[in-house]
Order: structure tokens, then sequence, then C-alpha cells
């Protein structure tokens, strides 16, 4: 049977490039509503997300209904041409729900309720809230899921909550017993032997609730997981009834990125787009980096595919410590970056600035003080660019790299119980992802069960627990050909946190060519050496190359193994601290080290070589541009206020001004070209 396509491609085929926002007209009197729409069409959006915190003013009280002003809104926007996403409300129930169901509230850890004035105060796995969420979810499928402006669903809102509840107990008694089957199994994989643990009866088992010292770490990694599940069954729950009244009309949800909550890898299965939330940190200069990481995250999640931009921020957000503006040129770049990394769409929170509740301070496409301002007239500049890069959509972005990334691996690798928090999951994959960067080349983040055979080049950055099928995969791909850099502390755990037996990197020990006996965290920086394929000491790195937290006693394996780099002090001094391994018809590399920035971009820039890629420039770029390829467009991003000069390998065209560029560029601050490459000029044969 052929399913109905709900991919992204159903709304761009007719719109183009989308560009829009969360729109809260609830919040304003009903005769600003034109005025607004005005607003919208001046600056080019043409889809606006409602209703996303409107359960209370939905939905009054248990048995009373409000849905006019919905239906008011609804009209305007479809006479107005402009598109509709629209939320269910069920982030945020409204009072009367936790007032007189106080068992639908979450709890912390300690047993703390979490109440109801804010938002997200629900347990997701509490039965009342789950028949409320639904039945709310049902009036408005029904109600407006055929409307012809309606063209995707947006479920709850950054689903993520936790809570340790007796309900949630329950709930996580039945799952344990679904992967396990019986007590016995599951004594064993929690390793309840340690600490006089062992569980008698399915009653005794709890969530990690606050306790004397360090929890069993099997059992707050299956807690983990257990969670994410439970939000993923919250999400397929309001789905499954949008699509009995509402068939056609795609279905998802908006993500956070690197959100540590919920593994995004089950999540984007289950939804018809991947739509993702990204808020840059201006008071970060390369906030930008994390920004193109997470979109390649989306790609990845995505299968390639195009993917929306659901949430960022047209300036400053409210909720954090200190909520830098962005600057001039900045909201321009921040967008494009998304849209070169596969964006089909740029929405931002939010529409109009609210005058009241906890967002007062973020900024908004209209802020306080109108249309007349900076901010303003810059969204719209942006969304008359998104218009003449219509024909974007659809395209991909073509990558020949992969990071390896995996949320249960995370979870595992942060417990506290590991030897250091200097080498957290998040900055080694930044670590391993910036030498890319550099180059201009294009990387998917992917689950390490995914096909490898696309891709020339694999990084793995971190990967604490990998499976056995996974790492045997990995394996096969690099014997067949493919080329590899694996990072530190790799392939320690199984599935269930355990610590394998014997030499370590074990299950990958001779892909690598490496085995090791002891991971030895630095009290004091360690020197390297660098050595070339003959041994000798390599010139070109910057002197005194150290790791400053983590190194492995390590010895070569196997006939093809060469140490690339030494330790050259403390108790590993003469061992070695990179190796790199011909493995079958493809090449491994090692790293037992936290290596700083400029030996990693060495030890990247040698595999590129061996994978036989030809990064598009021909130097390294600045640290603040970015250059991300999408089909034939190539965007050249300035993230910083200094004008930067960027050589590429071609001459080129700008696909905007229709201006021809010779391979040396100027970039002015926070400057964007996008050009298409004239491809006379192109030489290989000095990639860095
Ligand atoms: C998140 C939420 C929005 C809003 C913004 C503010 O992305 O989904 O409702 O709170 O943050 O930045």
């Amino acid at each position: 049977m052929l399913l109905p396509s709900r991919g992204l491609d159903t709304i761009t085929s007719r719109s183009g490039l989308l560009f829009g926002a969360d729109y809260n007209p609830e919040q304003w009197p009903e005769d600003t509503w034109a005025d607004d729409i005005n607003l919208m069409h001046k600056a080019g959006i043409n889809l606006v997300t409602l209703g996303v915190f409107s359960w209370a003013r939905l939905q009054p009280s248990e048995g009373s209904w409000d849905f006019g002003w919905l239906d008011r809104i609804f009209a305007l926007l479809a006479e107005a041409d402009i598109r509709i996403c629209l939320a269910t409300p069920t982030a945020s129930p409204p009072p009367w729900l936790g007032h007189r169901y106080p068992d639908t509230l979450p709890t912390d850890p300690a047993g703390t309720t979490l109440w109801y004035g804010s938002r997200n105060q629900f347990s997701p796995s509490s039965a009342v809230y789950r028949r409320a969420a639904l039945q709310v979810t049902a009036a408005l499928a029904e109600r407006y899921g055929k409307h012809p402006s309606l063209v995707l669903w947006h479920v709850g809102n950054e689903l993520g909550q936790i809570s340790y509840d007796d309900e949630t107990a329950d709930a996580f008694r039945t799952w344990l017993l679904r992967r396990y089957g019986s007590l016995t199994k599951l004594n064993r994989a929690w390793g309840t032997t340690f600490w006089s643990q062992g569980y008698g009866s399915w009653e005794e088992i709890l969530p990690p609730r606050t306790a004397p010292y360090l929890h069993n770490p099997t059992q707050v990694l299956d807690f983990k997981r257990f969670t994410s599940d439970a939000l993923l069954r919250l999400y397929t729950a309001e789905r499954d009834v949008i699509r009995k009244y509402s068939p056609d009309v795609p279905v998802t949800t908006n993500l956070m990125g690197f959100f540590r909550g919920a593994d995004y890898f089950g999540f984007a299965g289950e939804t018809d787009l991947v739509g993702n939330n990204w808020y840059t940190d201006p008071a970060q200069p390369q906030t930008w980096e994390l920004g193109a990481l997470t979109h390649d995250l989306c790609r990845g999640l995505s299968g390639g595919r195009p993917w929306l931009l659901m949430e960022s921020a047209v300036s400053a957000v409210n909720w954090r410590a200190h909520n830098a503006a962005k600057e001039p040129g900045a909201l321009r770049t921040d967008s494009l970056s998304a849209v070169a990394r596969g964006a089909d769409g740029i929405c931002f929170f939010q529409f109009r600035q609210s005058a009241f509740g906890a967002e007062r301070f973020h900024s908004a496409v209209v802020p306080l003080a109108g249309e007349d301002t900076r901010t303003f007239r810059e969204v719209a500049d942006l969304g008359g660019e998104l218009q003449a890069l219509r024909s974007l959509a659809g395209t991909t972005a073509q990558s020949a790299v992969a990071i390896l990334f995996d949320w249960e691996s995370w979870w595992a690798a942060e417990s506290p119980d590991c030897p250091t928090e200097r080498i957290g999951v998040m900055d080694q994959l930044l670590a391993y992802y910036r030498p890319l960067l550099r180059r201009g080349l294009s990387v998917e983040v992917v689950h390490p069960g995914s096909p490898l055979a696309r891709f020339d080049l694999v990084l793995v950055p971190s990967l604490f627990l990998l499976r056995e099928e996974h790492a045997a995969q990995l394996e096969s791909w690099v014997h067949a050909g493919g080329t590899a850099v694996v990072g530190p502390f790799t392939a320690v755990a199984d599935a269930d946190g355990h610590l394998r037996q014997g030499r370590f990197p074990s299950v990958l020990a001779d892909m690598l060519g490496v085995t090791g006996e002891e991971w030895r965290p630095v009290a004091d920086a360690v020197g390297i050496d660098f050595r070339d394929s003959e041994g000798n000491l390599e010139a070109g790195l910057p002197e005194g190359v150290n790791a400053a937290a983590w190194s492995e006693d390590l010895c070569l394996h196997g006939p093809k193994a060469r140490a690339r780099a030494t330790f050259t002090s403390g108790a590993l001094a003469g061992q070695p601290a990179v190796v790199r391994n011909g493995f079958g018809a493809g090449t491994a590399w090692y790293v037992g080290a936290d290596l700083p920035p400029a030996a990693l971009q060495h030890i990247v820039g040698a595999a590129v070589r061996d994978a036989g890629l030809i990064p598009p420039v021909p130097d390294l770029l600045p640290a603040d541009v970015e250059l991300a390829i999408r089909g034939e467009w190539h965007f050249l991003l300035n993230h910083s206020n200094e004008s930067h000069a960027v050589r590429l390998r071609h001459q080129s065209v700008d696909l905007l001004t229709g201006q021809a560029h010779g391979p040396d560029l100027v970039l002015e601050p926070h400057g964007a070209l996008i050009l298409k490459a004239t491809p006379d000029t192109t030489n290989g044969t000095d990639t860095p």
C-alpha cells in the first residue's frame, strides 16, 4: 500500500521556503489582529503557529469549550493566505487540571510537587493528564483538521518533562518488566550485587529519587530510557488522535537539538518532518558552531532531507543569566546558517513581543516599539531574501562526513562515577567537529546504527557506550575502505553500562590497532610529540602539545598499527598517544588523549586526506567564518564584527546580486554571500 506523503515538501512545494513565527493572538485585543496580519505580510511571513499555550483559553473549565476566537483568527489568516501550523496546547495544562487532579503534577527527585503558575506542570505518566491532553487534541483535530489553511500540526512543546512520582514509578516498573522479563535479569543488568541493592519484588523498584550517595548507574540509564520513551508515547498518542481527523496534514513536534532528556533518533522516526528549536547565545562568540552542529544533527535526524527551524530568536532571549542582543546582521547569518544546512523554513519565537508574562523581555518580530525598528526591518529583509531563495526548498545538502552520536551513550557517559568531567560529550563533539568546519566540509550527525555506505569519513568523538552490533558495523565499513577517527574513552561500556572485560577498546581493538590497560586522567598536563608515517617528528604543529585532562596507557596491536603521536612526559612517556592503523582496505585512527585544537586539527586533516576528500577551500577558514554548501549553493557567513578574507577554489557568481567574484573574497562584518561555483579554476592539490 502506498502511504500518503506528509513530508515538508507537501508544504514547501507550494510555498517555497517557509518564514514564520509563533503567534499568540489570545494575548491581544481582537481589534489589533488585522494590524498583525498586515505586519506579517510586510515581513514576508507565510506561516504562523497558533495555540501553543492556549489550553486554558480553549477549555476554561473541565466541561466548557471556547473555540470562537480561534475560528476567527483562522478565518483572518486564511483570507490573508497565511498558512497555519496548529499546536496542541498540551505543554501547559490549565490550573483547573492541577487543582482538581493534583496527581497530574510532576514531582522532582526529592518528591517536591511542581505546581501550576508556570508551564510544563504535568507528569508524562499521569493517566488523567493523558486523557485530558488527548481530549483537547481530539477537539482541535476534529474542528480544524481539514481546514484548507492548516499545513502542519505541532504536538505539545519541547517535550522534556521528567517526574519521579508514584504513578511514574509504576509505569517505570511496567517498562522494566517489558525490557527484562524477570527480576533475575533486571538484577543482573543493574549489577545489584553491588552495595546490597538486590530487588526481591517489583514493588521495591523506584525511579532514581534523591538518595544519600551515588545512584546505581544502570538504574539511572534505564530511567532516562524510560522517560524518553514515555515522552515519545505522549507524542505518538496525540499524533494518532490527530491522524484520525486530519489524515493528510503532517504532524511534528519542536525538538531542542542536543537536549539531554529525550532520544531524538526515536522521535525523528515518528514525525512527518524534523522540526527543531535553536537559540544562539550572542554573548558567546563561537555560538554559531554549536548552531551549525545542531543543524547537522537535524539533517542526520531527517535522513539527509530538509527540516524546519521551528523556533529561533530575532535578537535576545530572556532565559539566560545574561541575555545579549544580536549584532546587526546576525539575525540574517544565523538564519542562513540553518538554511544552508538543510532548513526549508525559518520560524521565530515569537511574532509580537509579550507585554506581560514570564517572557516579557524576549525579543520578537514586532517589538514593543513596533514596526519602525531595526529588528522588524531585518526580519522583513530576511523574508524578502528567503523568497528569492525559494527554489532551494526540497534540495539537500550532501555530506561525505558523518559524526556518530548516541543519546544513550551520552546518558551513560555523564554518570557521576565516571573518571572525569573534563572530557564532556558535547565538548568532544565540538572539538572533533571544528576541524571539519574550518575546512568547509559538510557533516551529518548520525546514530551509530545508521548505514554508513554513503560516507567517506566517520568521526567518533566519544561513544562511551557502544553496542556490539554498532561496533561491528563500523568495523566492517572501515574494512571495506572507510576512514574512521575514534576519540578517547570509546566503546568502554556495553548496553547495560557494564565495563567490558580485558584490554580496551575491546570491540574496536582490531580495527584501531591499539589496546590499553588503564585510563589515566592527568593531574598535570602531559606532553605529546607528533610523528609522521616514517616515525620522524612532524613539523608544522605548535610547540609543546599537551593533553590537559586525559591520557590512556596504550600499546600498538597488529602489524599495520603505527604511533602517530607519543607521550613525552609522565608515566606514559614513550607510549603511543595517537595510533593510525591500516585495517582491510580502510584506515582507522585512535586518539588516546584530549588533544588541543591545533593537534586535533592536524589529525582530522590527515584523516580527511586518507579518506580522499578535497575540502572546498584551499586554506583553513577564519574561525568566525562559516562555509556551508547546499547543492550548488555556497553560503559564506561571517559571524563576527570584523571583516574577513576568504579564498575559495573557484570563481563564483552571487546568487542574489548576479555579481561575479574571483576566488578571493572579503566578507563584511556579519556579512553573508550566497554563491554559485563556476568550477573552471578548481584544483585539488593544496588540501589543508
Ligand atoms: C522555547 C519555547 C518557547 C519559548 C522560547 C523562548 O523554545 O518553546 O515557548 O519559551 O523557548 O526562547
